[in-house]
């Protein structure tokens, strides 16, 4: 067997990283992953264990001193995403991150400016930005098939937490009862954000937007009570782009459907597409099309290049979006050249935009974008707080 071009290391060992991460990089054979790092000892024994990993360490710092390491991986919790991409850049690696890399955007555009000093590449775990239906829509959008982009509508629903019984860990301790907290447009909006900015491909200009609690008590994961918890269960935006163009966005977690719950439509001058990535009947995609002079939408099939090796659309959605994210970083990386999709930049792009959202709905008022004068927006948030 050939040796493997790309030498991967995974931090973190938990659910996302042994459904997706783990098993859509080594579905790639230019891929080795080569080690994984886990604070917690017998996740880690196991993880090595069912991957047939060979080097398994608790202090993922070992791993970021090894020259021969070429692509670190966080797929920590939240907490850990920015110290270890920032260390993993700072020590020459090309990183992956789960969303978000830094809660505060202008900290992820900083490790998007080193690394682009650096020459490294970087990817956001932008999950459903690589679904096929999606990278093939945006194929036939570059290739002129709608005309010029009228109309962006993105949906980000399901109703995993419909039932208040469903615990929930996306809970701030501290939060005032009074004051609604963001939490889906955060935790679930962001990957329909990402698709919105790159189909639309013009510059958001203004936005406006509200959150709603709709669910008041649930049980909450850490202390295994019902107690109040006043977050953002879904929300609707709309957004002005450069062009003329349109956007809106609506996320919740608590809207009847099953996962991942992904629908994006775009309307050009001349045509429409829409696709669907929601597990239904054995398929997690489908993508349907149609044009000015034939109004009925028709389902297209995907050709078999916006697929990782052997994909097929019956496949479980994780492995088969997070595979061919994977490839296409992998691709990227031996490539060489300026191509990099779905980077630490977009990444802050995004939450710049969940950040602006809020804004308008903390403001009762249309919020301009980017959010640039900084001392106005920490007069205005001292103001509301
Ligand atoms: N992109 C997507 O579609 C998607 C889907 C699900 C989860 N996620 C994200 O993936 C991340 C992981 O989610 P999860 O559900 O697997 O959480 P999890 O809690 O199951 O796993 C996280 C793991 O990281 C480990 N960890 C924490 N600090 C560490 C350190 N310093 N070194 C090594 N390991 C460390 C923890 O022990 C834990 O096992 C989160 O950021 C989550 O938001 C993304």
């Amino acid at each position: 067997m050939n040796a493997p071009q790309l030498r991967v290391a995974v931090i973190g060992a938990g659910r996302w990283a042994v459904r997706s991460h783990i098993p859509g990089w080594q579905r790639d054979p230019r891929v080795e992953v080569v080690a994984i790092a886990e604070i917690d000892e017998e996740a880690l024994a196991a993880a090595a264990e069912e991957f047939g990993i060979a080097r398994a360490v608790t202090d993922y710092r070992e791993l970021i001193d090894d020259p021969d390491i070429d692509v670190i991986d966080v797929a920590t919790g939240n907490a850990m995403h920015f110290e270890i991409s920032m260390a993993a850049i700072e020590a020459g690696k090309h990183v992956l991150c789960e969303k978000p890399v830094n809660s505060d955007f202008r900290e992820t555009r900083r490790a998007a400016a080193l690394a682009m000093e650096k020459g490294l590449k970087t990817k956001l775990g932008f999950t459903f930005r690589f679904a096929p239906a999606i990278q093939y829509a945006k194929h036939l959008i570059d290739s002129g098939f709608i005309g010029d982009p009228y109309i962006f509508n993105g949906y980000e629903q399901n109703s995993q937490w419909i039932d208040p019984a469903t615990p929930l860990r996306q809970v701030d301790p501290d939060a005032t009862p009074d004051r609604i907290a963001v939490s889906s447009i955060e935790g679930y909006g962001a990957p329909i954000i990402d698709i919105m900015h790159w189909w639309l491909d013009a510059p958001m200009t203004s936005v406006v937007g509200t959150m709603r609690n709709f669910v008041p008590e649930r049980m909450v994961r850490d202390t295994g009570r019902m107690q109040r918890m006043n977050i953002d269960d879904g929300d609707m935006w709309i957004a002005e782009f450069e062009k003329g163009r349109l956007g809106s966005i609506q996320s919740s977690y608590v809207t009847v459907g099953n996962f991942p719950g992904i629908e994006a439509r775009i309307y050009g001058s001349e045509g429409a597409i829409i696709v669907r990535l929601v597990e239904e009947a054995g398929i997690c995609q489908t993508i349907k099309v149609a044009k000015k002079d034939s109004v009925e939408f028709v389902e297209l099939e995907i050709p078999q290049e916006f697929f990782p090796e052997g994909g097929s659309s019956t496949e479980p959605w994780p492995f088969l979006f997070y595979s061919n994210l994977c490839k296409d970083f992998a691709t990227e990386i031996l490539a060489g050249d300026d191509a990099n999709q779905g980077n630490f930049d977009q990444g802050a792009l995004v939450q710049e935009t969940i950040n602006a959202f809020e804004r308008s709905f903390r403001t009762r008022a249309w919020c301009d974008f980017p959010l640039v004068d900084e001392s106005v927006v920490a007069q205005a948030e001292s103001a509301i707080a």
